[in-house]
């Protein structure tokens, strides 16, 4: 073998060797990883993919060698006959029903208790939520608190959560990778899943996902798990139960006890605007002035919500704003005006805000506290005014075959085929602003 051929074999080895590494060593950098569970399910699922993983190599070296052996030992040779022909042996036939049968116990044994596991009955007690996945976001209630919210789960660590899985159009499925999962969510069918968060993840965020082909917008049905304190969680639940409101700041302490100087409720200090993921072109930065506005009409927190800055990277939008679709610089929303608007507009046809009885709509996400939310449209863009208004002022550009209509006045509606008038309710970019500064305000 010449020297630059060997060299040659020796670096795709060393590659080969570094891909195996780079595979195993799924940490904290994989925040989408199921290798590193971080609930009691997890680890059960974990467990079991550990003990096959390890059976199933040992079954592979051990028939690969045995075979790379008799292939080499009993290779044919120079002036060699026909070897001896047998037919049938009992010893032989024996032998190789046994052993995979005997291997087989040693993989069942492990998958039937984890089956039993996992499709077991919550602890009773467990925090119930109810999932709703549509095309294509998921609905979360919490019938024991009687809250209502949209592609965002508050979890305290330590509590069992049973999650109550139904769709209200096709299959989807349930799947937060580091916590537990995946189960199918069935029409016609509840599926159950329980997991408990360890108490170690608390103040963590984590991505859900559809992992069950869907539609145009599977991959755009996502949703985010924030693990916090039961403080935490009483606060964010105290909040979340009370009906809409802006105008005033109020703050509501949690049931369970005095609530810690940093989860009092702000006077709203920075602007709910100013997307950390993506900058915004110059056509946004009208939009984003309108959030400026909203939070000088006093935007309500009533309850904790998971710092924005503190969320991580990997749990931040960065899908791309089709670049045909702007929005006039310089606007600046009034939240009471787009109150009013949102009101007598076809919003009001598919969304909830409880505390503004004109919309009662049960198609779309239920908004009424749409300003705690870290993201909109299922987890595609950060929530913020200058990527809400372009959502509302075409939706299905930002996310293909969405069911929301486009709403600007003169847009063109990709799945209608047709521009949007006046009389088929288009809306201004003064009317968005105004809609962006009252949904802004929804804390
Ligand atoms: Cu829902 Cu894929």
């Amino acid at each position: 073998m010449k020297g630059s051929d060997r060299l040659r074999r020796l670096a795709s080895y060393a590659f080969v060797a570094a891909l195996v590494v780079a595979a195993v060593s799924c940490n904290e950098a994989h925040p989408n990883t199921t290798l590193v569970p971080h609930s009691d399910l997890g680890r059960e699922i974990d467990f079991l993919w550990d003990r096959l993983l390890l059976l199933g190599t040992i079954v592979f070296i051990l028939v690969e060698g045995i075979l790379v052996y008799i292939v080499f030992r009993y290779r044919r040779r120079e002036n060699q006959g026909t070897p001896p022909q047998t037919h049938g042996s009992t010893k032989l036939e024996i032998a190789w029903t046994l052993i995979p049968a005997v291997i087989l116990v040693f993989i069942a044994v492990p998958t039937v208790r984890t089956i039993f596991i996992t499709q077991a009955q919550a602890a009773p007690g467990s925090l119930s939520i109810e999932v709703t996945g549509h095309q294509w976001w998921w609905e979360f209630k919490y019938p024991e608190y009687g809250v209502t919210t949209a592609n965002e789960i508050y979890l305290p660590v330590g509590r069992t959560v049973n999650f109550r899985l139904r769709s209200a159009d096709v299959i989807h499925s349930f799947w937060t990778p580091q916590l537990g999962g995946k189960r199918d969510v069935v029409t016609n069918r509840t599926n159950y899943m329980w997991y408990t968060p360890d108490t170690s993840i608390s103040s963590n965020v984590w991505n859900g996902f559809c992992v069950e082909y869907c539609g145009a917008s599977h991959a755009n049905m996502r949703f985010r798990v924030f693990t916090v304190s039961q403080q935490q969680f009483d606060s964010w639940v105290a909040g979340q139960k009370l009906p809409a409101r802006f105008g005033a700041v109020a703050s509501v302490a949690p049931s369970g006890g005095p609530v810690p100087p940093s989860l009092a409720a702000p006077a709203v200090t920075t602007p709910p605007g100013a997307p950390r993921a993506a900058t915004p072109s110059a056509a946004l930065a009208g939009a984003a002035q309108s959030s400026v506005a909203a939070a000088s009409t006093g935007a309500v927190q009533a309850g904790y919500i998971f710092p924005r800055e503190k969320i991580p990277e990997y749990a931040v939008p960065h899908s791309p704003i089709p670049p045909d679709l702007k929005f006039t610089a310089g606007l600046t929303g009034n939240a009471a005006r787009g109150k009013q608007i949102f009101s007598s507009s076809a919003c009001i046809g598919c969304h909830s805000i409880a505390g503004n009885p004109a919309a009662m709509g049960v198609t779309g996400p239920n908004l009424t506290h749409v300003g705690s939310r870290s993201t909109i449209a299922a987890g595609r863009f950060p929530n913020a005014a200058a990527y809400l208004a372009l959502w509302i002022k075409n939706a299905r550009k930002m996310k293909p075959e969405v069911i929301m209509p486009t709403l600007g006045l003169d847009e063109y509606d990709p799945v209608l085929k047709a521009k949007v008038t006046a009389a088929g309710g288009g809306l201004t970019d003064q009317q968005i602003a105004d809609i962006v500064a009252y949904l802004t305000a929804l804390k």
